[in-house]
């Protein structure tokens, strides 16, 4: 990359680690195009070893879109633009530990999500991704043809959601919102299809009920959560990801068993997340 930078796949589906950028030092203009380049070829990139303040991490995000306020998730006080994704000791849930994109519940839905680890365990507490274009391109001509004429109901789902099962999190006092989305959507810059349905968010097709479209968005989830189109990252203090939240899906493993080594996985885990504002989904 004419920057200097040099991209490492982790897995065959998406996923691939950037060398050599060293994400708080000011990108220069040729970084900032390698890494959306990246973006696009990899769909989550991931850098280790940063050192981010909440300052930085603005100043990064920054570089890629304006700053998305999360909808119901409320941010740091001091930086609202950072939501503290956190886990206390002795939690068995992790804030995002189901399949989803970012709240797609609102009309434009972020274009992606820059996560960077403070604090994490020894072990435990890793994050997959998932490729929509993929699943998306394997189903069956019939499938396409048909969920090509599809919209579907998507959720934020109730404020309680991102609080009340998580000691360390909070939550605006925000109604619920709904958005209308295609069943396939484009990529705003690649144009690739993309299958756009999340099992955290999407409730239903419209124009259709929760019961009736059950079947099908099950089937949909299921597919789009094949292993052989995900990849998995383990997280490292001073990791970051940055994904597409446009073609990619993702899900937080909470699998901090105590009986493991003794518990030894039983640590805080402390990211900072910020998010980019991303288009209408056409
Ligand atoms: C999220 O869903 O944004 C959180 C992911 C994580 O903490 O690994």
């Amino acid at each position: 990359m004419s920057s200097g930078m040099e991209a490492a796949p982790i897995a065959g589906a998406l996923g691939a680690e950037l060398h050599g950028v060293d994400l708080a030092g000011g990108l220069s203009d040729a970084a900032v195009a390698d890494i959306r380049r990246a973006l696009l070829d990899h769909l989550v990139v991931f850098f280790r070893d940063q050192a981010l303040t909440p300052e930085t991490q603005i100043a990064l995000a920054r570089r890629f879109g304006a700053i998305a306020i999360h909808p119901i998730a409320r941010g740091r006080d001091d930086h609202p633009e950072i939501v503290e994704v956190v886990r206390e000791p002795g939690e068995m849930l992790n804030w995002g530990s189901k399949w989803h994109a970012d709240t797609t519940g609102i009309e434009s839905p972020p274009m992606g999500s820059i996560l960077y680890a403070r604090a994490v365990p020894p072990f435990a507490g890793d994050t997959c991704w998932a490729n929509l274009c993929l699943a998306h391109d394997t189903l069956s001509d019939g499938m396409k043809a048909m969920l090509g004429g599809m919209h579907a109901v998507h959720s934020t789902g109730a404020p309680g959601r991102y609080v009340d099962f998580y000691k360390g999190m909070r939550a605006f006092d925000a109604g619920e919102s709904e958005a209308v989305h295609p069943v396939v959507r484009s990529h705003p810059e690649t144009g690739r299809p993309i299958l756009f349905v999340n099992r955290s968010f999407t409730r239903r097709f419209d124009g259709m009920t929760e019961e009736e479209s059950r079947p099908l968005l099950d089937f949909l989830f299921g597919h789009s959560e094949r292993p052989e189109f995900t990849c998995r990252f383990r997280w490292r203090p001073g990791s970051v990801a940055f994904w597409d939240n446009r073609c990619t899906i993702h899900d937080a493993i909470a699998d901090y068993w105590p009986a493991r080594n003794g518990g030894a996985a039983d640590k805080r885990r402390v990211m900072h997340r910020v998010m980019i504002e991303g288009d209408r989904p056409v």
